[in-house]
């Protein structure tokens, strides 16, 4: 089997009580914290920055945070996301000027990069930063908004994507954000993703282990 891994979205988390509902999504099962960052001008929607990635790190979370960038220009917050403790930092192709140089900033501060692509985002920029990448990751709703409807033709790009990792030989992560849940899982690691961003199917609920161990029984089909 993959080695799969659940990554909560704390977009869908209560803010008022941010560390307390990390631990809690950590000690249900949850293996990555997925860290959306939206700026109302790439994004319409404004959430959270670095000062409140360092404050989790403050508080005591050591788990790898996924740093999801829906910003423009993106390279200021490349840096102050590496200060902030970031593990990974993704961003949009289109809402950077200078991809490579991007991209290259990420591992230099000793963060993984990944590239994130919009479900109308063409894949052709994967076509020359294939090993400078750790992550692909592949948006099934438009950025901006939780609790959004997947997307079916994402499934085909999945497996366009898990075609291009697999042949180019390089250890890259391929993540899928958006409107993944317990009913749809199973069909988007089938695709070849490994890697589920999930907001709203775990926030959402009341018992947040039976959420995570309900999507880890559906992958271990
Ligand atoms: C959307 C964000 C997602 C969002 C996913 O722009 O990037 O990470 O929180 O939420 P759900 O899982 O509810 O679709
Ligand atoms: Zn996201």
């Amino acid at each position: 089997m993959a080695d799969y891994k659940i990554a909560p979205s704390i977009l869908s988390a209560d803010f008022a009580r941010l560390g307390e509902e990390v631990d809690n999504v950590l000690a249900a099962g949850a293996d990555i914290v997925h860290f959306d960052v939206m700026d109302n001008h790439y994004v319409p929607n404004l959430t959270i920055g670095p000062m409140v990635c360092k404050a989790l790190r403050q508080y005591g979370i050591e788990a790898p945070i996924d740093v999801h960038l829906m910003v423009k220009p993106v390279d200021r917050m490349i840096g102050d996301f590496i200060e902030a403790g970031a593990t990974y930092i993704t961003f949009h192709p289109e809402a950077s000027e200078h991809i490579d140089r991007s991209l290259q900033m990420i591992r230099d501060g000793g963060c993984k990069a990944g590239l994130v692509f919009n479900p109308a985002t063409p894949l052709h920029y994967l076509d020359h930063v294939m090993d400078r990448l750790d992550m692909i990751l592949l948006m099934s709703v438009n950025p901006g908004f939780g609790g959004q409807k997947f997307i079916p033709s994402t499934l085909d790009k999945l497996r366009r994507v898990r075609e291009r990792i697999d042949a180019s030989g390089f250890d890259i992560r391929l993540e899928v954000d958006g409107g993944v849940g317990i009913d749809n899982i199973a069909e988007i690691a089938a695709a070849g993703a490994d890697t589920f961003v999930a907001g709203s199917a775990i926030f959402n609920t009341d018992d947040y282990r039976s959420a995570i161990d309900a999507m880890r029984a559906e992958l271990a089909k």
